[in-house]
């Protein structure tokens, strides 16, 4: 499994983004494109990134009845997407659904990676609002398994729950995992964070890195800092 850096480009329409990637002349880094430059700019956006050379994270967390999610995994499918996610919580039939969506002629297909509790998601919120009353660690695990066995490729979760991920469901399922820092940055928003190397070390598969590498003075520069710290 290739390990990669993927930036989060979690912005708000196609100028910024290209102003954004025309930095980056000699690589080609792995994007994630987010629901608001998604529903923005519309499927064209995904067309010209990926036109330039760029792999695709398509991060729009589908969650809906299988018949649904197996017809619109196609139409993104037929994107041409290099990944793309869903909820676990739509059950393994809607997860078996889109991975029969995804799954293109020629049996190629977009990696599938699933969400389990978003981390806006505490355990108080989710024994008042959803009734689950387990601990919020056993149902992120639970969830991980379910994605397993359905054919998935992996789960997005915190680095600091990679390695039991892979204890529990095997080396070869992925962890994609946001939440990195460098070790001099502001956290800003995000609670629990680790650097790329600290997440090498855990057994991240993929690091989603959005500002620290957007927001850098040096954009490219904190890019290839972040490969040399998590790919190297
Ligand atoms: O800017 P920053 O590095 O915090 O961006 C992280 C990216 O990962 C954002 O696109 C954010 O929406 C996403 N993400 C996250 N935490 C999750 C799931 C996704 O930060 N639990």
């Amino acid at each position: 499994m290739g390990k990669d850096v993927i930036v989060a480009c979690d912005f708000a329409g196609r100028e910024q983004v290209f102003e954004f990637l025309d930095k980056f002349t000699d690589t080609k880094p792995f994007v994630k494109i987010g629901m608001e430059l998604f529903y923005a700019e519309g499927p064209q956006i995904v067309r010209d990134i990926k036109a330039r050379g760029h792999k695709i994270f398509l991060d729009l967390k589908l969650h809906d009845i299988p018949n649904t999610v197996t017809k619109a995994m196609r139409v993104l499918s037929n994107l041409d997407v290099d990944m793309t996610n869903l909820h676990a919580a739509g059950t393994t039939a809607m997860m078996e659904g889109a991975l029969k969506g995804l799954t293109r002629e020629d049996g190629s297909r977009p990696m599938l990676i699933a969400v389990t509790q978003l981390t806006s998601t505490d355990q108080e919120s989710m024994e008042r609002d959803i009734l689950i009353r387990e601990p919020i660690d056993k149902v992120v695990m639970h969830y991980a398994q379910t994605a397993k066995n359905a054919g998935l490729d992996g789960i997005v979760c915190s680095p600091l729950e990679s390695g039991k991920v892979h204890e529990a469901c095997g080396k070869d399922f992925v962890t994609v995992t946001p939440g990195v820092r460098f070790a001099e940055n502001d956290s800003g928003d995000q609670k629990r964070v680790m650097t790329p190397a600290e997440a090498k070390r855990i057994g991240s598969d993929y690091i989603v890195v959005g500002r620290p590498i957007t927001a850098a003075a040096d954009p490219v520069a904190a890019y290839e800092r972040c490969v040399r710290e998590f790919v190297d």
